[in-house]
């Protein structure tokens, strides 16, 4: 066999072999895609985003576990979004990044702490968890009572105006 029959017949045998594995990565994709998410909705293991995606000192809510993330001292924290006062959503105010309950006035600091108004302690948390996603899970079957009043774990001042102040949220 000559030195260029040889050659080709090893390129085509290249060809086979990636060919080969472009049609088994194809499969294995399509399968991985048919897959069930190994999450629930409410209730369950809620999957989020990859944890370095959540701001230092921001606020993403997760409407799907009826929860926000936060950082609190490097950690990334799921709160729960139902004020412990009486149950109303507590939205996230941009303005003074505070949590501000529109039906009683409680209001919470980023961390979810306790700062004023009637309700008896902090928001409530979820415990979280890195899935083998590399994704963030909040697990919306596990909750625990948020702080005490008193016990700050930030000492963050309000960055503006309380949205009840201006008669909304935001
Ligand atoms: S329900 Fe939030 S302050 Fe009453």
């Amino acid at each position: 066999m000559s030195e260029i029959e040889e050659r080709r017949k090893f390129l085509t045998r290249m060809w086979q072999v990636g060919g080969g594995l472009v049609a088994a990565a194809g499969a294995w994709t399509t399968w991985d895609l048919l897959q069930p998410l190994p999450t629930a909705g409410f209730g369950g293991k809620v999957r989020t985003l990859p944890p370095e995606s959540i701001p230092e000192k921001g606020v993403v809510e997760v409407s799907a576990a009826r929860a926000y993330l936060t950082r609190v001292n490097g950690e990334v924290v799921a709160l729960s979004e139902k004020c412990t006062h009486l149950g109303c959503r507590v939205p996230f105010c941009e303005s003074s990044s505070r949590f501000e309950c529109p039906c009683h006035g409680t209001v919470f600091n980023r961390a979810g702490d306790y700062l004023a108004g009637p309700a008896p302690r902090g928001m409530d948390r979820y415990p979280t968890e890195i899935g083998d996603d590399g994704l963030l899970y909040i697990d919306t079957g596990s909750r625990s009572d948020g702080p005490e009043p008193g016990s700050l774990e930030i000492d963050e001042p309000a960055t503006g105006p309380a949205c009840a102040a201006e008669g909304g949220h935001g």
